[in-house]
């Protein structure tokens, strides 16, 4: 999983957390850190035995306690065979018909054609643009804000 992970064409999309390089201590601090969480809402994605990457989700807070954002990453390896659309969509109907979750977001920045493009297969609904809300490598950026709510998938 680090040897995926350990791609700038990877991390470009993602927050600074998601370091690189991506070492071996990088991917064993993360796995500590799901195990204190206890929450089930972060798998591994399997393809051919190997774990070539990741999806999450993670619950907001106080009002927005029935919000979940999303994220998620694939090794480059296996980009371009479809394997995030099904992920995403498998993991999001999954998420809206168990939980109490009532919307699912996600907001790619706006220079990652593929992001965009894989929600939408995944039915999420384009809100709207957040102008100038990433500062990625000293580049300001716009995000995408797409939701998937709950009503829209069968319960
Ligand atoms: C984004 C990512 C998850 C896509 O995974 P994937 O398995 O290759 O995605 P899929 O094959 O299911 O779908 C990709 C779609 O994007 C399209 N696409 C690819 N590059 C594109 C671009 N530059 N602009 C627009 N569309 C693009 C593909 O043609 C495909 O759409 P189509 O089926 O209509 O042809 C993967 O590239 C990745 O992990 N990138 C780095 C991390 C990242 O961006 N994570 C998401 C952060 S929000």
């Amino acid at each position: 999983m680090a040897r995926h992970a350990n791609n700038r064409k990877v991390s470009i999309q993602l927050r600074d957390h998601f370091p690189f390089p991506y070492t071996i201590e990088n991917a064993r601090d993360y796995l500590d850190l799901l195990a204190k969480r206890g929450e089930p809402g972060s798998l591994a994605i399997e393809h051919d035995g190997e774990a070539v990457g990741g999806i999450a989700a993670h619950r907001q807070e106080d009002v927005h306690r029935r919000s979940a954002e999303i994220g998620y990453w694939l090794g480059e390896e296996r980009w371009g065979r479809g394997l995030m659309t099904e992920v995403v969509t498998a993991f999001s109907d999954r998420l809206l018909a168990t939980t109490d979750l009532a919307r699912l977001f996600a907001a790619p920045f706006s220079s990652n054609g593929a992001s965009n493009r894989v929600l939408e297969k995944a039915g999420f609904v384009f809100e709207g643009r957040l102008r100038n809300s990433v500062t990625k490598d000293d580049v300001l950026l716009d995000q995408m804000m797409y939701a998937k709510v709950s009503g829209t998938v069968p319960q």
